[in-house]
């Protein structure tokens, strides 16, 4: 049979056409890591999202050697947390959902984009190589405030990175000769054990106590000063651990007018 030389050329095009049509469906649907929200992870109750494990308090943890998660909340209009901080030369996956609306979570100026929805966790994993900063913006109509819903995302170089919380809390005001003890609390939420020092300094007192706080876990420990050393008045304290402070202030009183060691007395 003696096909013409025209109608081969044809042939061939046509098949090339149809080879490169399947290829680019392909490539589309499997080659741009594009999945469906909520086809990796179970649901979720939104209306119970303060109670949940991951979602209660949204954060950053490390899971391995590069390896980091972060748990992002949506809702109108933020996203928690704000900025999200991670190290440069990293790899991350994000577990997003909304507590309230249709969100998106979209990292301006890159392919990640996801829809947020209440009930449903949106998981993506992103390789993040150079320090740098991003916006995250809402892509779904949320609300009045949809145009101003906005978030960040800071990729930071290994030094400036780091997974400790600290808060601290002291009492209002004490009776002179009491003791002021102030409650602290130092999480870590990278894999290695964080050793450490925690200071309180208040007036020209300075209290520190050595600390070791488990890889993901936290510690609790209370630093005391004896107010007698203080003097009555306000005192203003502080508690550093590392790079991180947080501040409180005392009043030290005469007396308390309480009934502890017989009220009685004043009337
Ligand atoms: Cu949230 Cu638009």
């Amino acid at each position: 049979m003696n096909v013409h030389t025209y109608e081969k050329i044809w042939l061939v095009a046509a098949m090339v056409l149809i080879v490169a049509f399947i290829a680019t469906i392909t490539y589309g649907s499997v080659g741009l890591g594009i999945a469906m929200v909520g086809d990796q992870q179970p649901t979720i109750e939104p209306t119970e999202l303060g109670d949940d494990e991951r979602f209660g308090e949204p954060r950053v943890e490390q899971v391995g050697e590069n390896e980091y998660e972060a748990y992002v909340v949506a809702q109108t209009f933020s996203y928690q947390p704000d900025p999200i901080e991670v190290p440069e030369d990293s790899q991350v996956t994000f577990y997003v959902t909304a507590r309230d609306v249709i969100h998106s979570f979209s990292i301006a100026g890159t392919n990640v984009n996801t829809m947020a929805i209440p009930g449903e966790i949106a998981e993506m994993t992103v390789e993040f190589d150079e320090a740098g900063e991003y916006g995250i913006v809402c892509n779904e109509y949320c609300g009045p405030d949809h145009h101003n819903m906005e978030g960040k995302l800071h990729v930071v170089s290994a030094d400036e990175f780091d997974l400790t919380d600290l808060s601290a809390d002291g009492p209002d005001e004490v009776a002179v000769g009491d003791s002021v003890d102030v409650d602290v609390v130092v999480e870590n939420r990278q894999l290695e054990d964080l050793e450490t020092t925690v200071t309180l300094e208040i007036g020209d007192e300075t209290v520190s106590e050595e600390v070791t706080v488990p890889g993901g876990d936290a510690v609790e420990t209370t630093l005391s000063v004896d107010s007698s050393a203080l003097g009555e008045g306000d005192h203003d304290w502080t508690v550093t651990v590392d790079d991180h402070d947080s501040s409180g202030s005392v009043t030290v009183l005469e007396e308390l007018d309480d009934d502890a060691d017989g009220g009685e007395d004043d009337e």
